[in-house]
């Protein structure tokens, strides 16, 4: 008789020929548990999604209490839903004053493609500016601001007008002219392998975009929600994206994500033509109960204050391994780097024997990432730091 695996292997079809394949049974808190039994402390969170840990109980609870009332109703923006008017105003009410009007969506894909429309309709331009060794999503819109050529080029062709810019390179931000619709930027470039903006870096692009009457995009897909040390990674810098994106961790757990400006950006979408942006299943209402009951988790307690202190933890506890060439990390988000891609592809592969998952970031695949959901606890920290210095150890010493 086929097994699951062999299952998966014949009927699901995957985007890579090489998934870590885990078969988890449950999970909760930071850790998951296979069909054997086996013990795996998540330090990855499904890329940043579980944030507050696996199956969270007021989570769980708010997803039941939403059940109990409904589900699917309409497509997004017909009719006046509970659970959308209570986060949208949750987030209005922690974000600054030009992001208080949010459009809900499903996914961060979904985010990026209604801001890359929104700054096209908003502005009557064309072009759209990124930068190189960005990950924004694969969708066609997406893909086309995707900062590597590797992974587009067989999908030519992608939309005109885009242009590509070097993360941290102040000269570049010239190229930012009258004719950019929008500049979409990560604060933090995740994929690329946790790369920091120089200081100075990100006010200039403001400024620039602003003499150049550019709409600025951020994504923080992967960096909202407490993951840097902020709720908001816009908050480090105190930088006010014209448009910001959210997605993966905003639904606690459940497929939720929002682009979000002000009411005057986010107006262009409803007139000439109206219908600018259409979406079954945007705020679906059990995501955004969950999201609420994901956001008073993260801002009521003291869950965000520590995070600095435990990526710090980390760092004290992994640098002077000499197998470690660099670390670099903000918060819970932190990039590994090694020798090479075959030493971390191998890494990778012995962290999960010894029950730690961890994984490589699309851009600079010798580093391993660690983003733990942010609950993790310090006596963790240390357990895992001895389980990732004894596996290096065996590897230095073979
Ligand atoms: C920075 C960033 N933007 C956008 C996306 C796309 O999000 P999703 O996979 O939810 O569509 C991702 C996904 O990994 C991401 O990391």
């Amino acid at each position: 008789m086929l097994t699951q695996r062999d299952l998966f292997f014949r009927h699901v079809a995957l985007p890579s020929r090489k998934p870590l394949a885990l078969e988890i049974e449950r999970a909760e808190g930071i850790n998951m548990y296979d069909i054997y039994g086996k013990k795996f402390i998540d330090l990855v969170s499904g890329v940043t999604v579980s944030n507050i840990g696996h199956r969270h109980p007021a989570v769980l609870k708010a997803v039941e209490d939403q059940l109990g009332k409904y589900m699917h109703l309409m497509v997004y923006g017909k009719y006046i839903q509970s659970p959308q008017v209570k986060l949208a105003k949750h987030l209005a009410d922690l974000l600054p004053e030009d992001l208080k009007t949010c459009y809900f969506v499903s996914s961060g894909i979904e985010a990026i493609e209604g801001a890359m429309k929104l700054a096209k309709r908003y502005t009557g331009r064309t072009e759209i500016i990124a930068f190189r060794n960005a990950y924004h999503g694969g969708t066609q819109g997406a893909l086309s601001i995707l900062g590597s050529e590797t992974l587009k080029n067989a999908f030519r062709p992608l939309l005109p007008d885009i242009r590509f810019l070097t993360f941290n390179s102040f000269p570049d931000l010239d190229y930012i002219s009258e004719k950019t619709a929008c500049v979409v930027t990560e604060p933090i470039q995740a994929e690329a392998g946790i790369i920091l903006p120089v200081p100075g870096f990100l006010q200039a692009l403001r400024d620039r975009c602003n003499q150049a009457s550019a709409l600025l995009v951020y994504d923080e897909i992967q960096m909202a929600f407490g993951r840097t040390g902020r709720l908001f990674c816009l908050e480090h810098e105190q930088i006010v994206p014209d448009i910001l994106c959210l997605a993966k961790s905003m639904g606690g757990g459940m497929p939720l994500g929002a682009f979000i400006s002000s009411r005057e950006i986010m107006g262009s979408l409803a007139c000439n033509p109206e219908l600018g942006h259409i979406t079954t299943f945007g705020g679906h209402p059990v995501c955004c109960a969950a999201a609420i009951a994901n956001l008073e988790v993260l801002t009521a307690g003291d869950i965000i204050q520590q995070v600095q202190a435990k990526g710090e933890l980390f760092y004290r506890l992994l640098k002077d391994h000499s197998l470690i060439k660099e670390i670099r990390y903000k918060g819970l988000m932190m990039a590994v780097e090694l020798e090479s891609e075959e030493m971390t592809n191998e890494v990778v592969h012995r962290l999960a024997e010894n029950g730690l998952v961890v994984d490589q970031f699309l851009f600079r695949p010798a580093a391993f990432r660690i983003a733990p959901p942010l609950i993790i606890e310090e006596n963790q920290i240390m357990e895992v730091c001895s389980v990732i210095t004894m596996v290096l150890d065996k590897f230095s010493s073979k």
